[in-house]
């Protein structure tokens, strides 16, 4: 059942993940607001009928005049480049942790209506666990400011539920790929930087042996579970039941390793670019795969989106693009 009635505030809704849910929601005949400061989204990518908010999510006047008369919020706006965090680290964390603070405050501040916030944390909150695959339960050890501060917002989620009566889901997200995915962004991962070169024929440098695993999740898939934990929520909410925090994994359970991502890419693109090996990269994590159990248990979702039928999609917008512009 759809127990989203008015309208729903996204933050970061100008960003690779917010755009492609602002159009699911607006495709499912949600009203939407978006507040983005713009500093790596793009205002053109949101459907027409979304109301856009220029503003700092870190800017308490602004997050409530974009939460007056909101039913929910999804919080996505963040500085999301683990490598521009380690550089900017106090800016950086005045978005990523003082603004999952300012958007929990302003549903508390609004208590008479119970917003309830689905908001983006991250795997980095975990640093390289040992044990795979990683359930929710695994003691968070962050090796960096970005997944510092996303653990730094979980501690609070849970305080604004417990202490406020804000409930609020962490969605963990691994690592996320699809279409839209800028290859020029600091903010992107390997896929859209793989993909882009070896669309143009070039070849490719994988940091290390390329044995190293991931756990890849479609945006669509990513999109869906968002749209579930709020859901969640807001039913939650109808029938009354106390104020929870739930941290929640969002992957597929699926381990791939980097190597085996370059040569489907490489296949996708019908590329003859090659594919280098070269030395690996200080501090990254070796294996990350996630336990997508809870996800299915509490949001009745699984991230089935099919490797290659993923990275297709994106192959597919790449050449579109490719062709609009060139
Ligand atoms: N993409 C991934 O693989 C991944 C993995 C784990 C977690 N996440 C999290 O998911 C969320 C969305 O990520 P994304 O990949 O879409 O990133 P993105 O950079 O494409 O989108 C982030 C959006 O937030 C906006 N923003 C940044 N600072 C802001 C501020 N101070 N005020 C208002 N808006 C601001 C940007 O302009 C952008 O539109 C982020 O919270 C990120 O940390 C992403």
């Amino acid at each position: 059942m759809n127990e989203r009635g008015g309208t729903i505030l996204v933050t970061g809704g100008c960003g690779f993940i917010g755009t492609h849910l602002c159009h699911a929601l607006v495709n499912a005949g949600q009203r939407v607001r978006v507040l983005d400061n713009l500093s790596s989204g793009k205002a053109s990518g949101i459907p027409d009928s979304a109301e856009l908010i220029v503003g700092d999510v870190a800017d308490a006047n602004a997050v409530a005049e974009a939460m007056s008369d909101a039913d929910g919020i999804v919080h996505l706006a963040a500085i999301a480049s683990v490598e521009r965090c380690n550089t900017d680290w106090v800016t950086s964390h005045r978005t990523n942790l003082t603004g999952t603070l300012t958007v929990m405050e302003a549903a508390r501040d609004a208590a008479e209506r119970a917003l309830p916030i689905v908001w983006a944390s991250s795997a980095a909150i975990y640093g390289a666990a040992r044990t795979l695959p990683i359930a929710e339960r695994t003691s968070p050890a962050p090796m960096s400011p970005y997944g510092a501060d996303k653990l730094g917002g979980e501690l609070h989620g849970r305080a604004a539920a417990e202490i406020f009566g804000v409930s609020n889901t962490a969605l963990r997200f691994f690592n996320v790929y699809g279409p839209g995915q800028d290859p020029y962004s600091p903010y992107s991962g390997v896929i859209s930087i793989f993909a882009e070169k070896l669309a143009k024929g070039d070849g490719v440098t994988i940091n290390g042996d390329g044995q190293q695993t991931r756990d890849f999740v479609y945006v669509g898939d990513v999109v869906r579970a968002l749209i579930a934990s709020l859901d969640r929520l807001l039913r939650r909410r109808r029938l009354e039941q106390d104020a929870t925090f739930d941290a929640i994994n969002v992957c597929t359970g699926r381990a791939v390793t980097v190597a085996m991502l370059a040569e489907t890419l490489r296949d996708l693109t019908g590329s003859a670019g090659q594919i280098d090996y070269g030395p690996p990269r200080d501090g990254d994590i070796r294996d990350s795969v996630g336990d997508a159990a809870r996800m299915q248990r509490l949001l009745s979702i699984r991230a089935e989106t099919r490797l290659e039928e993923g990275l297709r999609a994106l192959v597919e917008a790449g050449q579109d693009v490719a062709a609009q512009t060139g």
